[in-house]
């Protein structure tokens, strides 16, 4: 088994296949020539491999769908136009009306709101639990949920969940275990391996690494469960296609992925230490700082701590809107994993969708703000945000 660069570079393709190009070539064609009607029948009977229609598989999208099994050590993957496509098909084909998924008590905005708005109007039952709660977990695990799905860290307060332990604890009732790993990449950390059965990507994010793509996918330990998110969830359900030119990006994004990962998690951490020392942080939260009760956990299961930070300000939703405004070099955006540091207020943009009571519940505080650390030189990023702290009014900056 190749290193991970060395997969993410060069696994799934031999440039003699293709007049030597060194870069795979993109096949930008939404359908494909069938040599016969009796093949053409065969191949929409499952019984002859072939490329039919792009919506179905494409082979540029067959590359990068091959990388992303091999990187995270899944039997197969689906590729998918964004993150929400990734995750609502990978829901909507394992799922059943009647089901219940358990899901931690902090999620994604989008996800959160597909599982009570989207799909629980079709009677799958979504409910909360603390994942970092063992006893919680078995409680609601006794009740046979059908899949237990976590983001590790989770969006956005960077809480962990102990993969490994969730994941024995549900297959010992018998769910089915689903875990977002959009935060941390397979470079980080790889839940099949810790017992997870399908793990899902927005790879707009770092897969991408270069903020000008949407896309998504979804890695399953066993090519059965691959195969019907393929032909059940991203065929027939959703639709929701990449494009073959937006997989040939993210092949590119695949090749430098291990760098960039180590810049931004040491850009985090930089950012985490000047946070902790400020006196207008009531709170970071960084599973990196030896100080996070996390930390341990961070060091089981994650090779770094991630590129991303969230901290609670002493003077809640007034001061965070204030910090993001007063950055110079940190753009105010929503997504994350990009060259370009971010900062956004997930209680009025991404965690909008949740109620007050909703964000309460699930631990995502007004003054909350999250950071995705970019690639820019360390002293520079971290030179912003302490002048963005500092310049805080004084009524804003202290406890109360
Ligand atoms: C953890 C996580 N999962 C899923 C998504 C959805 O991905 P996309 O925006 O590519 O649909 C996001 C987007 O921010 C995310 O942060």
């Amino acid at each position: 088994m190749n290193g991970f660069s060395t997969t993410a570079i060069h696994h799934g393709y031999d440039p003699a296949d293709h007049q030597g190009a060194l870069v795979p070539p993109v096949f930008q064609s939404a359908t494909f020539t069938i040599p016969s009607a009796a093949e053409a029948s065969r191949r929409f009977a499952g019984e002859s491999a072939g490329y039919v229609y792009t919506r179905i598989a494409n082979p540029t999208l067959a590359l990068f769908e091959a990388r992303m099994a091999a990187l995270e050590g899944g039997a197969a993957a689906v590729a998918f136009g964004s993150g929400m496509g990734a995750i609502t098909a990978t829901l909507w084909t394992l799922l059943q009306p009647g089901d219940e998924i358990l899901v931690d008590k902090t999620l994604y905005g989008c996800t959160f709101a597909f599982l009570h708005h989207g799909i629980g109007r079709f009677g799958v039952r979504t409910t909360h639990v603390d994942m970092t709660d063992p006893a919680a977990v078995a409680v609601a695990l006794a009740r046979k949920p059908r899949m237990v799905y976590f983001e590790t860290p989770a969006n956005p307060n960077m809480r962990l969940v102990d993969i490994a332990a969730v994941a024995t604890a549900a297959h010992a009732a018998g769910a089915l275990v689903v875990v977002d790993n959009t935060y941390c990449t397979p470079y980080l950390q790889r839940p099949l391996a810790l017992g997870a059965d399908v793990v899902v990507h927005s790879a707009t994010k770092y897969i991408s690494g270069h903020g000008d793509v949407t896309a998504g996918v979804a890695v399953a330990a066993d090519a059965g469960i691959a195969t019907r998110i393929r032909m059940e969830g991203l065929k027939d359900m959703t639709g929701a296609v990449l494009s073959p030119q937006d997989a040939a990006l993210l092949l590119r994004g695949l090749k430098t992925l291990a760098l960039r990962m180590d810049r931004h998690c040491a850009n985090a951490m930089a950012v985490a230490r000047v946070l902790e020392a400020h006196p207008a942080v009531a709170k970071v939260h960084y599973p990196g700082l030896a100080r996070d009760p996390q930390h341990a956990l961070a060091c089981r299961q994650m090779r770094q701590a991630g590129g991303m930070v969230a901290f609670d300000l002493h003077g809640g939703l007034a001061a965070g809107q204030r910090f993001i405004d007063a950055l110079e070099l940190v753009a105010c955006a929503v997504s994350l994993g990009d060259a370009e540091s971010l900062a956004q207020h997930p209680a009025t943009m991404t965690h909008s969708t949740y109620t007050a009571e909703e964000r309460a519940a699930a631990c995502i505080g007004d003054g909350l703000v999250r950071l995705s650390a970019g690639l820019e030189d360390t002293d520079d990023l971290v030179a912003d945000v302490r002048r963005a702290l500092d310049a805080l009014p004084a009524s804003l900056a202290a406890a109360a």
